[in-house]
C-alpha cells in the first residue's frame, strides 16, 4: 500500500500571513525522507492554497511523484497541461466547501471528463478519477478512459468520528446527531462493504484504486483490509498531527501504520 501525503495544509498555514513560509516544497522534501511514495496537492481554481509557483518547484526538485487534485474547470485543465504532473485526479469543486465534499459525477459530466482524460493522457499524465463508490460511477470512469479512481472515504470517516468521539464538528454529524447509535453502527459497517465492493468492481475492470478523504490515524484498519486499494491519500491528520510532533515523525507514525497492515 503507497501513501501520497497530501500537503495542502502546509501552504494554507502560508497563505494565512501571504509570505513563504512555511514551504510546501520542504514538507516535500521531508515527506520523501519519511518513507512517503507520492505528493498530493489540490490546485484550486481559487488558489487559496497551492500556486502554480508550487507546482513548478514541486516538479522541479524531482523529489517524489506528484499527483494534483483539480477540478474540471477548462482554466484550471489549460494550467495543468502546461505543469505537466505525474497524475491528475479530477475531483468536484465547489468555491465554498471547506474540503472537497462527495465524489465527481462522472455519470453527469462524462463527454467533458472523456475529452479532458484524453487530453491528459495525450500529455502523459495519468489519469484518477475522485468519485463515490456508486457502480455507474465506477463503469463510467473506466468508460472514460481513466486509469484510476480515488475512492471517497469521508462518509466512511464521518461516520467513525460519529461513532468515535463526542467531539467532532463535521457537518454530516451535526446532521445526523439524533441517531441511535445502533444505527450509526449498520451506516458504518455499509459504508465499508461499499468502499470493499466499490474496490473489487474498478479492480476487475482494470482500473487502479486509491482511497482518500478523512482518514486518520485511528479509523485506517477497515480500509488497509480491503486488498484492491493500493494507495491512500492523506492531509488533515498528518499535517494536523505534524504540529506537535514534528512532519517527518507524523508521516513515518502513518507509514508504519500502513506497513503493519
Ligand atoms: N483525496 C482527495 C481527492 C482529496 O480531495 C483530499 C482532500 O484534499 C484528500 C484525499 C485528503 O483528505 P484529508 O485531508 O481529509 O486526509
Amino acid at each position: 500500500m503507497l501513501l501520497g501525503v497530501n500537503i495542502d495544509h502546509i501552504a494554507t498555514l502560508r497563505e494565512a500571513r501571504k509570505i513563504n513560509d512555511p514551504d510546501p516544497l520542504e514538507a516535500v522534501f521531508i515527506a520523501k525522507r519519511a518513507g512517503a511514495d507520492q505528493i498530493t496537492i489540490h490546485l484550486r481554481e481559487d488558489r487559496r492554497h497551492i500556486h502554480d509557483s508550487d507546482v513548478i518547484r514541486i516538479l522541479e526538485s524531482s523529489a517524489l511523484p506528484l499527483n494534483i487534485e483539480c477540478s474540471i474547470n477548462p482554466n484550471i485543465i489549460d494550467s495543468i497541461l502546461k505543469l505537466s504532473p505525474n497524475r491528475i485526479t479530477l475531483v468536484p469543486e465547489n468555491r465554498q466547501e471547506v474540503t472537497t465534499e462527495g465524489g465527481l459525477d462522472v455519470v453527469q459530466h462524462f463527454d467533458r471528463i472523456a475529452e479532458i482524460t484524453q487530453a491528459l493522457k495525450q500529455n502523459c499524465i495519468e489519469v484518477s478519477l475522485f468519485i463515490d463508490t456508486q457502480i455507474d460511477q465506477i463503469c463510467a470512469s473506466k468508460e472514460v478512459g481513466a486509469q484510476m479512481v480515488e475512492l471517497h472515504t469521508g462518509a466512511y470517516a464521518n461516520l467513525y468520528a460519529m461513532l468515535n468521539s463526542n467531539l467532532s464538528r463535521s457537518h454530516h454529524v451535526i446532521e445526523s446527531l439524533n441517531l441511535p447509535r445502533s444505527t450509526l453502527k449498520t451506516h458504518l459497517q455499509d459504508s465499508i462493504a461499499s468502499l470493499q465492493d466499490g474496490a473489487k468492481e474498478a479492480k476487475w475492470l482494470g482500473l487502479e484504486v486509491a482511497a482518500g478523504h478523512g482518514l486518520n490515524y485511528h479509523n485506517l484498519a477497515p480500509i488497509l483490509a480491503i486488498p484492491e486499494v493500493m494507495e491512500l491519500n492523506i492531509g488533515q491528520s498528518i499535517i494536523a498531527r505534524s504540529i506537535f510532533t514534528g512532519l517527518e515523525s507524523a508521516i513515518k507514525d502513518m507509514v508504519a501504520l500502513i506497513k503493519s497492515s
